[in-house]
């Protein structure tokens, strides 16, 4: 009697449990929360290190380089592009002009250069063959020389990729792009 009761209890209880089980079964978490959890709960095993996070140190560390850098280099760098840049004729106010009378030894003429016109440019308006090829400073063949001493103190070079600081102490000059700021004696076709 006694079991019988407790076999009816017991059927009762897994059928209420069944119930439950059918009933609250879609509420259960899905099969993608639960690797959630179990890697949250991994994650949470794993010591801190005490490292900022990956982010945090790309934005901090990378950010504050580029301003160290850009501030630290940003006058230098001005310069250094200034100087690169080159003259630049067309900064001289119409007004401003001057004229140098340069002396072309080898044409055996001494002419007027104004500061925004190249040497090459007033020799060919003269009709004379002076040499040149890429006018642009890059090469050396409408090279000069200036007679009177170092050519920084009697040219600007609006480009020059090709003489040194060295060689334009020594006199020469790229006449494609050697605008006057004195006057000179000039011999054309000379290079380094
Ligand atoms: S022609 Fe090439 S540098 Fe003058």
């Amino acid at each position: 009697m006694v079991d019988t009761l407790a076999l009816g209890g017991g059927l009762v209880v897994t059928l209420v449990l069944v119930l439950l089980h059918v009933t609250k079964g879609t509420k259960r978490s899905t099969p993608e929360n639960l690797a959630d959890e179990l890697l949250e709960r991994r994650a949470s095993t794993v010591e801190e290190t005490g490292f900022p996070e990956p982010m945090s140190r790309s934005i901090g560390g990378g950010g504050g380089g580029g301003v160290a850098v850009g501030g630290g280099g940003g006058g230098a760098e001005g310069e250094a592009s200034e100087e690169e840049a080159g003259f630049d004729p067309s900064s001289i106010p119409e007004d401003e002009v001057e004229y140098y009378d340069i002396e072309f030894r080898k044409e055996g003429e001494t002419i007027e250069v104004a500061n925004n016109e190249t040497l090459l440019e007033a020799g060919e308006d003269q009709g004379w063959d002076l040499p040149y090829a890429c006018r642009q400073g890059q090469c050396l063949s409408c090279g000069g020389h200036i007679e009177d001493g170092d050519a920084h103190e009697f040219v600007r070079h609006g480009n020059n990729d090709t003489l040194s600081d060295e060689e334009m102490d020594r006199g020469y000059c790229l006449t494609c792009q050697a605008y006057p700021v004195a006057d000179f004696s000039l011999e054309t076709s000379e290079t380094p």
